[in-house]
């Protein structure tokens, strides 16, 4: 599987890294939220997800954070995620039992659940059936209803992913909900700590929603105060006065990221930030003219075009091994960026640089918090082999709070164009994984003219919003055909059509068959050298998205 090894990775690893907040004060509309401790369940992200839906912040912390940790973000509750231990596993992970006297509203869910009832003396037994996936929750016969029951109906299909379960709650608590075989919800009203054994943060969970915000606003008391517009003002503040009087590069890609990133330092630190876009000769056909403009005349940024197409190309002459292509391109994008930030630097009459902006999201920041158990163990997912000595640059990462889609949110605030927000995903070594084999001018070209055809189709069936990626991949063998009364012996394109929520699983698009017959026509007919036309039908797994 293809490593995926972003600009901004490669980036961050030649960089000191330093947060936009350097103390550890939060910003105000990160107060009164939800902490979520994590227990390394797979729907962490979607718990926190789902309260700031609800707009309510919420910040992931690993299950090892300490009680003071905590408290900096002055939380209205505290959820305990699922995980995928046994509470009776040697090193089944734990968090400070603190936490649940420390008169803050404690939700547990499943493996949460269950470390609450270990911990507070109550019994956790393995379920003699292993319950997963879908099973019916019944409260009505634990009347009153529990608080996070509230005006919900006796019974709901929820989702199951668990082999231990509670069979005795301790002493102060009430079962209010069962399933077949196991205690499913319980609560302690006078302690604020209620539990449920099923994820309500997942969409398959009749009244899931429900039930996290009868957490929220009725246990909690959280005030809904999580918006766009708080966060950007408060962030352009935190800008300005980190700053000061000096000047800040970023390097934009093109995607929702880095341009979400500079849009909102732009507002912060207007041309006090220059941004640079490198065209490194495997961007897709158009795509330096047509986002350059866009960026100028649009966004109204401060941006130098810079086109090191010869440079990139001639790194990947001979090279076929995608391992190898994408660490040339890493490599030489870092050794881009570093002349021209130096040369920035060098101007003698202006300020000083200090900082380089990048776009990272709190799924990257969260990653390297997260736990595998008690000893968390810290990744620094952003070290990248083989990088140059570091740059004198501090970061500044304005999105590191946010979700994806809470980015493309804020980049709405921000007045950015729609043709930005929906953009597909686009991988950092560009057509050069799409090229298989040698990336040779003649056959980025034809590649480069497949993927427009594709890419014109897919829009004009009304397809591009509705799919995650619509691209071509060219493949270098070739195929007998006729055309007229010729013979031909061309190269074949692949079209990579697919369905996906964050890339992680992905399913091929079932494509009309007109839409298909049009792209083969015309790549056919207009992409001089191929002479036949495939649809990829591998979801992944097994496969991936690219084809390198
Ligand atoms: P795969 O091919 O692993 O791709 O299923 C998952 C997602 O990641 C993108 N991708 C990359 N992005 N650098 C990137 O910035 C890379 O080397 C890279 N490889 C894959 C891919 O387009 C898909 O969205």
């Amino acid at each position: 599987m293809p490593m995926a090894q972003t600009q901004k990775q490669i980036l961050a690893a030649t960089v000191t890294k330093l947060n936009t907040r350097q103390d550890n004060s939060k910003p105000k509309s990160e107060l009164g939220g939800i902490v979520v401790l994590d227990f390394g369940g797979q729907y962490t992200q979607l718990i926190a997800r789902r309260i700031r839906e609800q707009q309510v912040f919420s910040a992931i912390l690993p299950c090892t954070a300490s009680l003071e940790e905590i408290r900096a973000y002055e939380p209205a509750g505290i959820v305990l995620s699922g995980g995928p231990s046994s509470v009776y596993d040697k090193d089944a992970p734990v968090c400070d039992p603190a936490v649940l006297s420390a008169q803050i509203p404690v939700l547990g869910i499943c493996y949460g659940m269950q470390w609450i009832a270990k911990t507070l003396g109550g019994k956790v037994e393995p379920v003699p059936r292993r319950e997963y996936g879908r099973a019916e929750f019944r409260s009505e016969e634990c009347l009153p209803a529990g608080v996070l029951l509230q005006s919900l109906p006796g019974k709901l299909k929820i989702w199951n992913s668990h082999g231990d379960s509670v069979i005795a709650v301790p002493e102060g608590f009430r079962t209010t909900g069962m399933t077949e075989n196991a205690i499913a919800a319980m609560e302690n009203v006078s302690r604020r700590i209620h539990a449920v054994q099923f994820h309500p943060e997942v969409n398959h969970t009749e009244q899931g929603t429900s039930i996290l915000r009868n957490f929220l606003f009725a246990v909690c008391k959280a005030e809904p105060k999580w918006s766009g517009v708080a966060f950007i003002e408060e962030t352009v503040d935190a800008i300005r006065k980190k700053v000061g009087g000096r000047r800040a590069i970023c390097a934009l890609s093109g995607g929702v990221d880095s341009t979400v990133a500079a849009a909102l330092v732009h507002r912060a630190m207007g041309d006090q930030l220059t941004n640079i876009f490198v065209n490194n000769g495997l961007l897709r056909k158009d795509e330096f003219e047509d986002t350059l403009t866009m960026y100028r005349e649009r966004l109204g940024l401060n941006v130098i075009g810079f086109d090191a197409t010869e440079r990139f190309l001639g790194q990947l002459k001979g090279i076929t091994e995608p391992e190898e292509k994408r660490k040339r391109i890493g490599r030489e994008f870092i050794a881009v960026f570093s002349e021209e930030a130096q040369r920035l630097s060098a101007e003698g009459r202006q300020e000083p640089i200090g900082f380089l902006v990048q776009g990272t999201l709190y799924p990257d920041v969260i990653e390297s918090v997260s736990v595998k158990g008690p000893s968390a163990t810290i990744k620094t997912h952003h070290n990248v082999g083989g990088l140059p000595a570091k740059m004198p640059f501090a970061l500044i990462e304005p999105l590191r709070d946010l979700f994806k889609d809470e980015v493309r949110r804020i980049g709405r605030e921000l007045g950015l164009p729609d043709e930005i927000l929906v953009k597909h995903p686009f991988p950092g070594p560009g057509l050069a994984v799409r090229v298989l084999g040698e990336v040779t001018r003649e056959h980025l070209s034809l590649l480069r003219d497949s993927d427009a055809i594709v890419r014109q189709e897919i829009r004009a069936a009304g397809l591009y919003e509705k799919t995650w990626q619509a691209f071509a991949v060219l493949l270098p063998v070739r195929s007998v055909g006729v055309m007229g009364d010729g013979r031909t012996y061309g190269l074949t394109v692949a079209v990579r059509v697919v369905d996906s929520e964050d890339a992680m699983t992905a399913d091929w698009t079932r494509l009309p068959a007109e839409v298909l017959e049009r792209i083969s026509t015309r790549i056919v007919n207009e992409v001089t050298g191929v002479t036949r036309v495939v649809y990829d039908i591998t979801s992944k797994p097994p496969g991936t998205i690219e084809w390198e």
